[in-house]
């Protein structure tokens, strides 16, 4: 059956298919995709910390409605990414478990401090643009209810970006302080979004295979790349400028040659060792002791439940 199954998989994957639950898929396809849709939904769950920090703060109750929707559908995200996870077998008790425990990852964006209301738009703009040029492809993700769940969220990302953008333009073309602000916020979120892409494509392990599976359809660098087109664009928009002055497009290559990115940092900050990473967890964890009654009440309900069922 092995032998059929694979034949089977192996041809679905060469004609470009969707592997949907039931379908046969080698052990390692499984295990990689659990290991990244349950990171890409601790993201989501985590990435809602740095901007929840300004929802009390926001400068006004249109922009307090703005940012709390965003921050709601980023926890939508994550019940979707679990959701998908839970398909290939995963239980949502390891996975939340992993993640307090300090065993699985989840972007290292987000452990970054929020220090100011612009950093809200920068967020929005860079970290939530990245996240488009990131999520987009995985739309065809290979294993169907991944690919799903991304179409919905590329959705609302977009709304995201918007609002960032549209932050950043509102203070850019403020008072002169309120224009430092942005471009304080650019300087600072500049870099590590450029590093959510991931590592360069030759440190990548994950990669050959990832792409061999059609899950990831485009190289981290090239997704970089793309990012870069992207924001060199519209920070002329913003009025604003990116922290990277050597950043130029060599017509040779055809690439854009962004200052060197600092791959000792990125990796200390998916080590646990980055800015915030202890506080996210610890915030995580209370939240999740905090829900622990939630659970066992809604066990109980449906044992009642199932009582009544079988009597
Ligand atoms: N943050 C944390 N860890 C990262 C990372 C990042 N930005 N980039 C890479 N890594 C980790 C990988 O997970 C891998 O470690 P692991 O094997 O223990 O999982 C290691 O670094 C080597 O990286 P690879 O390039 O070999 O790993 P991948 O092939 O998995 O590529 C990836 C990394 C591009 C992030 C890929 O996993 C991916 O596309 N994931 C889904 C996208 C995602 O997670 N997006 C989160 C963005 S934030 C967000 O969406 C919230 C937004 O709404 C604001």
């Amino acid at each position: 059956a092995d032998d059929e199954g694979r034949a089977a998989f192996d041809a679905l994957i060469a004609a470009d298919g969707r592997i949907e639950p039931r379908d046969w898929m080698p052990e390692d396809y499984r295990k990689t995709l659990i290991r990244q849709v349950s990171q890409h939904a601790h993201s989501e769950i985590i990435g809602m910390q740095p901007e929840a920090n300004w929802i009390t703060r926001a400068p006004s109750l249109k922009r307090k409605a703005i940012l709390m929707a965003k921050v709601q559908d980023e926890a939508g995200h994550g019940l979707y990414l679990y959701s998908a996870a839970e398909t290939l077998g995963a239980t949502r008790d390891e996975m939340v478990e992993a993640l307090i425990e300090g065993k699985a990852k989840y972007s290292s964006i987000f452990n970054y401090p929020t220090r100011s209301w612009a950093d809200v738009g920068a967020i929005g703009w860079l970290v939530d643009g990245a996240a488009i040029a990131n999520q987009v492809p995985l739309c065809r993700a290979s294993y169907a209810p991944y690919g799903r769940a991304m179409v919905r969220i590329c959705k609302e990302e977009s709304f995201h970006q918007r609002q960032g953008f549209e932050i950043l333009l509102t203070l850019a073309n403020g008072t002169p302080e309120q224009k430092a602000m942005a471009q304080d916020a650019v300087n600072r979120f500049y870099a590590p979004a450029l590093m959510m892409f991931g590592p360069p494509d030759d440190a990548s392990p994950n990669s050959k295979q990832s792409m061999a599976w059609h899950i990831k359809r485009f190289s981290n660098d090239d997704l970089r790349q793309r990012f870069v087109g992207m924001i060199v664009e519209q920070v002329k928009v913003l009025g604003l400028t990116l922290p990277d002055p050597e950043l130029r497009y060599d017509e040779e290559t055809k690439q854009w040659i962004h200052k060197e990115l600092d791959w000792v940092e990125f990796m200390d900050v998916i080590k646990g060792k980055g800015p915030c990473n202890a506080q996210r967890l610890e915030r995580r964890r209370v939240a999740h002791e905090d829900g622990a009654w939630v659970r066992e009440a809604a066990a109980e309900y449906a044992r009642k439940q199932q009582l009544k069922l079988a009597e």
